[in-house]
């Protein structure tokens, strides 16, 4: 079947986290000492981390992504008993420079090549997504990264969506926004954004205002979106 394209994008707006870096990652390379639970544990630290971010979003109780993962992890750690400040410290650090998937860096460099504006929009703190940037080596084919830090407050409040268009000077229907978090890009569709979905792990569709204009399976997908 012929992919419907996207026409009239002018720039392409990432999530970071579990979308261009592999959240997995810090637990996955030190998985000789956590042990067979080490994917156990990586899964609880991502979703109380999101979590925590969630909670602290609406209850007004901002602290940057920095602290919200330390946080998620000590509860994390705790839930496998393994509350040892040597292993919070290497994970934490680890997370700093967290792997991007395999396709990230031809994807970004085809895109860029293309002449399109790519943007970083995440919760990250600015010290987070620089090291991660660096830590990848993209970033030169970036020309934004935007934290959240901007607004204090996290994904999925509409103020956090506006800084693409507001930082990048063009409207948000001319943006394509790409996550695989699939809250995020549901969210992301219903603030005006055009959004792939790049659901890596084939989930059901959510049951949230916003369906993306598209799924797919990797990042590579995205080239066949452009008009
Ligand atoms: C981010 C999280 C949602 O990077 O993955 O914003």
């Amino acid at each position: 079947m012929e992919t419907a394209k996207l026409s009239g994008i002018r720039a392409f707006v990432f999530d970071a986290y579990g979308t261009l870096f592999d959240v997995n990652s810090a637990a996955e390379s030190i998985q000789d000492e956590l042990g067979p639970q080490w994917s156990s544990i990586a899964d609880q630290w991502r979703s109380k981390q999101l979590q925590y971010t969630w909670l602290r979003g609406l209850s007004g109780n901002y602290v940057d992504l920095w602290q919200v993962t330390g946080d998620a992890l000590t509860f994390a750690l705790r839930a496998h008993n393994l509350a040892t400040p040597d292993i919070h410290a290497r994970l934490m650090n680890l997370y700093l420079t967290l792997k991007p998937y395999p396709e990230v860096v031809p994807t970004l460099s085809g895109l860029k090549q293309r002449g399109l504006a790519l943007a970083i929009l995440s919760n990250g703190s600015p010290r987070m997504l620089s090291a991660a940037v660096n830590g990848a080596g993209i970033a030169t084919m970036i020309d934004e990264v935007i934290s959240v830090d901007r607004v204090r407050t996290f994904k999925p409040h509409p103020s956090v969506y506006q800084l693409a268009p507001q930082l990048l000077g063009i409207n948000a229907n001319e943006i394509c926004f790409i996550s695989s978090n699939a809250w995020d890009a549901y969210s992301a569709k219903a603030y005006g954004f055009r959004v792939l979905w790049c659901n890596r792990s084939k989930q059901p569709a959510e049951c949230l205002p916003g369906t993306p204009d598209a799924e797919i399976g990797s990042l590579t997908e995205i080239a066949d979106y452009l008009a």
